[in-house]
C-alpha cells in the first residue's frame, strides 16, 4: 500500500500519519502539506526518519502539481485531511476556504479519478475527512446522524459541505471508490493555539484573559484526537466504499464548563490557589452565526466497526494540559512563529 495523506503536518493529520507509519511498517506513507500557518513539521519529529515515511511540500490547489504527483507515485489510496480549519478565519477570509477546501479537494478527486481509470493502476480508496459542522446547528435536543440533511452556516462549514458533496458526486458519477467520515470537535496534543482549548491553556499559563464568546452556552461534543485517528484507521480498513460514518465522543459540554474544568485542572498543575484561573474568564463579543450546539451519534461506527472512544473528557483534558506544560518549546515556537523555520532547517536542504 502506498498512501497519500494530505494535511499531515496539521493537528489531526500528524496523529493520523504517526499512527499509520508506526502501525503499518509495510505501508509507504507520503505526507503532502503546504505548511500553512497550521502546518508544523515539528509535530512529526519522532517519526520523520522512519523508512516508510516521506514528506512532500505542496499545495492541493495547484492542479498541475497534484496531477504530476499522482502520475509519478501511482498511489493506492488517499486520506484527505488538508484544509483551512478555523471558523473565525473563514469569517474574515471565505475565499481561502473555497480554494483549499473545495477546489483543492476537487483537484485531488480529479487526479485520483484519472489514476483509478488507468488499467495499470490499483487505486482502492479516496477517504475524505470531514466535520460534524456540515449538519448545521442543533437546539437543546437532537443529535446528528449520518442521515441528517446538510445545513452549514459558516463559510468554513459551507466549504467542507461543498467538498463532501463533490466526493459523493465522484463516487456516484465516476465510480471512484470513496468514503467520508464526519467528526466532532477534537482536542489533544499539537492543537494550534487559536482554537478554544489550546488558546485557553496558553493564556492560563501566561495569566492572560480567557475570551469566551457570548455567554459561553454553546455546546460542543469533544473527542480526544488519538481516538479520531484510531477511528480513521478502523474506517479506512473496514468500511464499505461509498459509505459515511459519524465520529464523536458522546461528550457534550458548554464552552463555559469546558473552561471552568480547564481552570480547575490548571490551578492544581500550576500550584495556584483554587479559583485563581477562573478569574481570567472574560466574556467577549459572540462569533457571527455561532452554531448553538453540535452532538454526534456515532453508534453506526461503534456497532458496525467496533470503535469507541478510549478516554473520559476529564482524563483526556488533563493529559492534554500535561502535554502542553511538558512541551513548552513547541508552544513557544508556535506562538513566536519560529516553527516555520523547522522545514528550512531540517528538510529544504535534503
Ligand atoms: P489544521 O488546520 O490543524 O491542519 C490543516 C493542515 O492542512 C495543515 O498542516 C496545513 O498546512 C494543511 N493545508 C492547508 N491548506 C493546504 C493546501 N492548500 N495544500 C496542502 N496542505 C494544506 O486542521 P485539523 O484541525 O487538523 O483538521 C484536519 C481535517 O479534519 C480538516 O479537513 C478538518 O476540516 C477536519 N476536522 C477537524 C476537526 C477538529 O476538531 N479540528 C473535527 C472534524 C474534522
Ligand atoms: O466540530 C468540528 C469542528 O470543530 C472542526 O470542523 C473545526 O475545524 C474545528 O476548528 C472546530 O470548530 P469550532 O468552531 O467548534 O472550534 P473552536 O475551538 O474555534 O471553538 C470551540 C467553541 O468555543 C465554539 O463554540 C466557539 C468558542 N470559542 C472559540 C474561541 C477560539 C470561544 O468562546 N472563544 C474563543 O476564543
Amino acid at each position: 500500500m502506498k498512501i497519500l495523506i494530505t494535511g499531515g503536518a496539521g493537528f489531526i493529520g500528524s496523529h493520523v500519519v504517526r499512527l499509520f507509519v508506526n502501525k503499518y511498517p509495510n505501508y509507504t506513507i507520503h505526507n503532502l502539506d503546504k505548511l500553512t500557518y497550521a502546518g508544523n513539521l515539528a509535530n512529526l519529529k519522532d517519526i520523520e526518519k522512519k523508512p516508510n515515511y516521506k514528506f512532500i511540500k505542496g499545495d492541493i490547489v495547484d492542479a498541475a502539481f497534484i496531477n504530476a504527483l499522482f502520475e509519478k507515485e501511482n498511489y493506492n489510496a488517499v486520506i484527505h485531511l488538508a484544509a483551512e480549519s478555523h471558523v473565525d478565519r473563514s469569517i474574515t477570509n471565505p475565499l481561502e476556504f473555497v480554494m483549499t477546501n473545495v477546489i483543492g479537494t476537487v483537484n485531488l478527486l480529479n487526479a485520483a479519478k484519472t489514476l483509478y481509470q488507468l488499467s495499470t493502476s490499483n487505486f482502492k480508496l479516496f477517504y475524505h475527512v470531514s466535520t460534524d459542522e456540515v449538519y448545521g446547528a442543533l437546539g437543546e435536543t437532537g443529535i446528528f446522524t449520518e442521515e441528517t440533511a446538510y445545513d452549514p452556516h459558516s463559510p468554513y462549514s459551507a466549504s467542507k459541505a461543498g467538498s463532501d458533496h463533490f466526493v459523493r458526486a465522484y463516487h456516484d458519477t465516476y465510480g471512484l471508490p470513496a468514503l467520508i467520515s464526519n467528526c466532532s470537535n477534537n482536542y489533544g496534543p499539537n492543537h494550534f493555539p487559536e482554537k478554544l482549548i489550546p488558546l485557553c491553556i496558553n493564556n492560563i499559563k501566561n495569566n492572560k484573559p480567557l475570551p469566551i464568546y457570548g455567554k459561553g452556552e454553546n455546546v460542543r461534543d469533544w473527542l480526544f484526537v488519538e481516538d479520531h485517528a484510531r477511528a480513521i484507521d478502523v474506517i479506512f480498513h473496514n468500511a464499505k466504499v461509498g459509505s459515511t460514518y459519524n465520529i464523536g465522543g458522546h461528550n457534550e459540554w458548554t464552552n463555559i464548563n469546558v473552561i471552568r474544568l480547564l481552570c480547575k485542572i490548571m490551578d492544581k498543575k500550576l500550584n495556584r490557589a483554587e479559583g485563581t484561573n477562573e478569574k481570567l474568564i472574560t466574556f467577549v463579543k459572540d462569533r457571527a452565526g455561532h452554531d448553538l450546539r453540535y452532538a454526534i451519534d456515532s453508534s453506526k461506527l461503534q456497532n458496525e466497526l467496533g470503535w469507541k472512544p478510549s478516554l473520559q473528557f476529564e482524563e483526556g483534558l488533563e493529559k492534554t494540559v500535561d502535554w502542553y506544560l511538558a512541551n513548552e518549546a513547541w508552544l513557544n515556537d508556535v506562538t513566536s512563529g519560529n516553527y516555520a523555520k523547522y522545514y528550512e532547517e531540517q528538510y529544504a536542504k535534503r
